[in-house]
C-alpha cells in the first residue's frame, strides 16, 4: 500500500482530484467508484474547477457510488444521491443516466443489491475507486465485523456511524439505522483505489487500518490484499503511523526513481 502524507486537507483534495482527472484523460469511458461524506468535497470542487476551465470532460464517464442510505428516496436532502448532485454531478457534463447510486427506498432490496452488483459488472468494472475511512475503520458502509469477502448488500449502520453522521440530519433519531453498500469483495476488485483520510479524528482508523492485522475488526485493513491502492492522508490523521518516516522517504524514493510523478 502507497501512504502519501501531505500537509493538509487542501493538497489532499488537489492529489485525489489530479489522480481522477488524470485516469479520465487517459480513457475518457472511466468507470469511476465514488464516495460520500465530509472528505471528498474538497476533490470534487477541484473536479469542478478542471472541468470549468475545459480541461476536462465527463461526458463519457460512468459512475457508481458505495452506499446510500435505507428509507430515503432519492430527493432526500440528506440521501446521497442529492448530496452526489449536489456536490459533484449537477456542476459537471457527466451523463445523469451514467451515474449510479443504490437506491434504498425500494420494496426488494435484495434485487436492488444484485442489480448493482451486475450494472457494475456490465459497466466492465470499476477503473478507480474513491473510498473514506469511519471513525471506526469502515469503508462504504462495511461496518466491523463485516466479511471482506462481501458484496453488494444491507448493513446494518454501528451508533458510531450514526452519531458521526447525525451532523447531516436534524436529529440522531432521523439518522436511518442501515444501508446498501457495495462490500469488501466488490471495493477490492476495483483496478486501483484511492483512500483519503484528513483530520485528527481518523489518525486511529489510519493506523489499524495501515499497520495493524488484517481484520474484519477494522474493514479498511482489507486494502492490505490489494496491489493498488494509495492511502493519501494529511499530517493530522497521519500523525499516529510508526512508520511515518519511511513512507515519506518512499515518496521520495520513488519520486527519485522516476516510478511516481
Ligand atoms: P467523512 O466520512 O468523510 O464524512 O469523514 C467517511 C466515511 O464514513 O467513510
Amino acid at each position: 500500500v502507497r501512504i502519501v502524507i501531505l500537509s493538509d486537507a487542501v493538497s489532499v483534495a488537489e492529489f485525489a482530484a489530479e489522480e481522477m482527472a488524470a485516469a479520465i484523460s487517459s480513457k475518457a469511458t472511466s468507470v469511476l467508484g465514488l464516495a460520500t461524506g465530509g472528505t471528498p468535497v474538497g476533490a470534487y470542487r477541484q473536479l469542478i474547477e478542471l472541468y470549468k476551465n475545459r480541461r476536462l470532460s465527463f461526458s463519457e464517464v460512468t459512475t457508481f457510488n458505495l452506499d446510500e442510505y435505507i428509507g430515503l428516496s432519492p430527493d432526500h436532502p440528506a440521501s446521497y444521491r442529492y448530496f452526489m448532485n449536489e456536490n459533484l454531478f449537477r456542476h459537471i457534463d457527466v451523463q445523469i443516466k451514467s451515474t449510479h447510486i443504490p437506491l434504498g427506498d425500494v420494496s426488494d432490496l435484495i434485487a436492488e443489491c444484485c442489480n448493482y452488483e451486475a450494472r457494475i459488472e456490465r459497466a466492465g468494472g470499476l477503473d478507480l475507486q474513491l473510498l473514506g475511512i469511519g471513525t471506526d475503520g469502515h469503508i462504504g458502509f462495511n461496518e466491523p465485523g463485516s466479511s471482506l469477502a462481501g458484496r453488494t448488500r444491507v448493513k446494518t449502520l454501528t451508533e458510531q456511524t450514526r452519531r458521526d453522521n447525525a451532523r447531516y440530519f436534524s436529529s440522531l433519531d432521523e439518522v436511518p439505522t442501515s444501508a446498501i453498500t457495495m462490500g469488501i469483495g466488490t471495493i477490492l476488485e476495483a483496478k486501483r483505489i484511492l483512500l483519503l483520510a484528513t483530520g485528527s479524528n481518523k489518525a486511529d482508523a489510519i493506523r489499524a487500518a495501515v499497520e495493524g492485522p488484517l481484520t474484519t475488526s477494522v474493514p479498511a485493513s482489507a486494502l492490505q490484499l490489494h496491489s493498488a491502492t494509495v492511502v493519501v492522508v494529511d499530517e493530522a490523521a497521519a500523525a499516529k503511523l510508526d512508520r511515518h518516516d519511511y513512507y515519506r522517504r518512499s515518496e521520495l524514493e520513488g519520486r527519485r526513481l522516476g516510478l511516481i510523478r
